[in-house]
């Protein structure tokens, strides 16, 4: 009854990992490139690209749960070696923007909408997690912050509601281990509607210094930002980021829901991460 959680170098992953080999469930780490993952003592590890169909069975092997980071390539193929594996269910890490207006044809939407589509069809048990904003996203700010230099932005008054990543990974623990998620899609967000500037301003006061916020046309952001991602997707998180300066993030309460304890604040983040912003990052 092997719980398998791909992606496992990623953030939210690993938390996943370490709550459930801790509650003693068997749990099997996949990862894209085993030389760079590390896990905890006890846990197996396996080669899973989703790209290379000849990695499934290994991972599969003996799985009744996966834990899915979406990955369009070889998403059909995954499904159907998951189905004659015996895999029962299967919880998604997805995102909020599949609820987008034009989803479809959006880079953002799109990637998580066809993985969605894969397992809908796929008539395995499924949860699909819809995070909004992680509040990791503040990492983009260390070489900056950690230099004194000011933050430029295109949209600082870009209003999100940031969400922990220790939370995602309760609501997937919770899916993976109870009931009451299977079949359904649950959006996530953090405890607050902050802005870019106010989001800023909580690092300020966490980390005791001044950071200046400097905008920049868009033009400009999407110049910086498409040296890490592909231009359409930085296009596509600019469009995002203007329409959310026109009002505050809805926030949703599904992490009290379903956990009973209030999801977790950008402060408390930004403490717990304090010593990344503090050294110039590279
Ligand atoms: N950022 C947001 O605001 C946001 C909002 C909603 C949804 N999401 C979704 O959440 C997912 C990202 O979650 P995350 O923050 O947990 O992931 P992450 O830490 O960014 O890692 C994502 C995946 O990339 C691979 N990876 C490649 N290089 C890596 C490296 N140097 N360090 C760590 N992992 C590396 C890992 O898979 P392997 O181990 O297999 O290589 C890992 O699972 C994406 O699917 C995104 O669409 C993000």
């Amino acid at each position: 009854m092997t719980v398998l959680v791909t992606g496992a170098r990623g953030k939210v992953a690993r938390a996943v990992l370490d709550r459930l080999h801790a509650a003693g469930l068997p749990v099997r780490a996949a990862s894209a490139r085993l030389a760079d993952l590390s896990v905890p003592a006890g846990v197996g590890t396996v080669e899973l690209v989703l790209g290379r169909p000849e990695t499934f069975a290994a991972a599969l092997d003996g799985v009744r749960q996966v834990f899915l980071y979406p990955e369009p390539a070889g998403i059909g193929a995954f499904v159907e070696a998951a189905r004659a594996a015996g895999v029962e269910h299967v919880v998604l890490l997805s995102s909020s923007s599949v609820l987008a207006p034009g989803a479809e044809a959006d880079p953002l939407g799109s990637h998580n909408l066809s993985v969605e589509r894969a397992l809908a069809a796929s008539g395995l048990s499924c949860t699909f997690l819809r995070p909004d904003a992680f509040a990791t996203n503040a990492f983009a700010w260390t070489h900056p912050i950690g230099r004194a230099l000011p933050v430029e932005l295109a949209y600082p008054e870009a209003s999100l509601a940031p969400i922990h990543p220790e939370d995602i990974a309760d609501v997937a623990v919770e899916a993976l281990t109870g009931t009451a998620l299977r079949g359904h899609a649950v959006t996530l967000t953090g405890a607050q509607a902050l802005t870019f500037r106010e989001q800023l301003a909580v690092l300020s006061e966490v980390l005791d210094r001044d950071i200046a916020v400097k905008a920049i046309g868009r033009a400009e952001a999407e110049e910086q930002m498409a040296r890490f991602m592909p231009p359409a997707m930085a296009g596509s998180l600019l469009d995002v980021w203007a329409a959310a300066s026109a009002t505050p993030a809805t926030i949703a309460d599904t992490t009290e829901t379903l956990l009973g304890t209030p999801a977790r604040t950008f402060r408390q983040w930004a403490a717990e991460n304090a010593p990344a912003f503090t050294a110039p990052g590279e």
